[in-house]
């Protein structure tokens, strides 16, 4: 087990990616918060089925306070906080358009949602990880952001923010020996995905697939390897990466 004994926060837990990276983490050997404004409940059923710890938080990370009650309550539950996942966000129930005519408050409420609610979680459980010396923080940034999706201005946006804030906080975390980095996947057949794509999901499918040099789609099992290796002492000596998990759609 490569992460026994270390506590995780999963951020947007409830469905999805975020879900798996929580069975993930705590087959593992890791205690896991699965925290969103969704209900966890399902999340935690199954990561306790399999034989894992984890109890299920509500979190909106785009409320600062949200996001410390989160990790007092990881803190109280399971002693500390080791790995964040950075993984809520915007984005199945976003509706995509020409840049001009994306909402304003669509605009805003990504931004603080996608970018603002890291920099809010990264505020919450620092302080955790400094007191143990040690870190990893996990944010989910996407191929929308390096490959510049268009016709959805505001996620690319906010998953190119994601990039700059891995950089920026990788380095003024490097003291402390805390690790930021940063997986940028292509689609996956989540739920959200399927909401995002709505009647272009199976013609998207083909683009994307035949755009990569490994033509499939990604599948949720894809990304979770990363995730932990990222999360674990394996990869001890890297930060302020973002890592395509992209089929090769794009090479940094
Ligand atoms: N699915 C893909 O193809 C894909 C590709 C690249 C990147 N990503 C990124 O991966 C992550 C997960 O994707 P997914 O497909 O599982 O998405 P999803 O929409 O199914 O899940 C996102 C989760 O975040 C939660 N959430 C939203 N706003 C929140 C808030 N303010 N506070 C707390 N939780 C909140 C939602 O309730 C939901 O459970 C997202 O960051 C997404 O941008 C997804």
């Amino acid at each position: 087990m490569r992460l026994k004994d270390k506590v995780a926060i999963v951020t947007g837990g409830a469905r999805g990616l975020g879900r798996a990276y929580c069975e993930a983490l705590a087959k593992e050997g890791a205690a896991v918060v699965a925290a969103d404004l969704r209900d966890c409940a399902e999340t935690v059923a199954a990561v306790k089925a399999a034989g894992g710890k984890a109890i299920a938080a509500e979190l909106d990370v785009a409320n600062a306070e949200s996001c410390a009650a989160v990790v007092a309550k990881a803190v109280q539950a399971f002693g500390t906080v080791d790995i964040l996942i950075n993984n809520a966000a915007r984005y199945g129930d976003l509706k995509g358009g020409k840049f001009d005519q994306i909402p304003e408050a669509d605009w805003d409420s990504t931004m603080a949602v996608n970018v603002k609610g890291i920099w809010n979680c990264c505020k919450a459980a620092v302080p955790e990880m400094k007191k143990r010396g040690q870190g990893s923080i996990v944010n989910i940034s996407s191929l929308a952001a390096v490959f510049g999706l268009p016709f959805a201005l505001h996620y690319t946006t906010s998953k190119g923010a994601v990039i700059g804030l891995t950089r920026g906080l990788a380095r003024e975390l490097g003291r402390d020996w805390i690790r930021v980095n940063a997986i940028a996947p292509s689609a996956v057949l989540t739920e959200g995905t399927t909401e995002f794509m709505g009647d272009k999901l199976e013609r998207a499918k083909q683009v994307i697939a035949s755009g990569q040099t490994l033509q499939r789609n990604l599948e949720t099992g894809d990304l979770v390897g990363t995730v932990i290796w990222l999360a674990s002492e394996e990869s001890r000596f890297v930060t302020g990466q973002t890592i395509m998990v992209d089929g090769g759609t794009v090479y940094l």
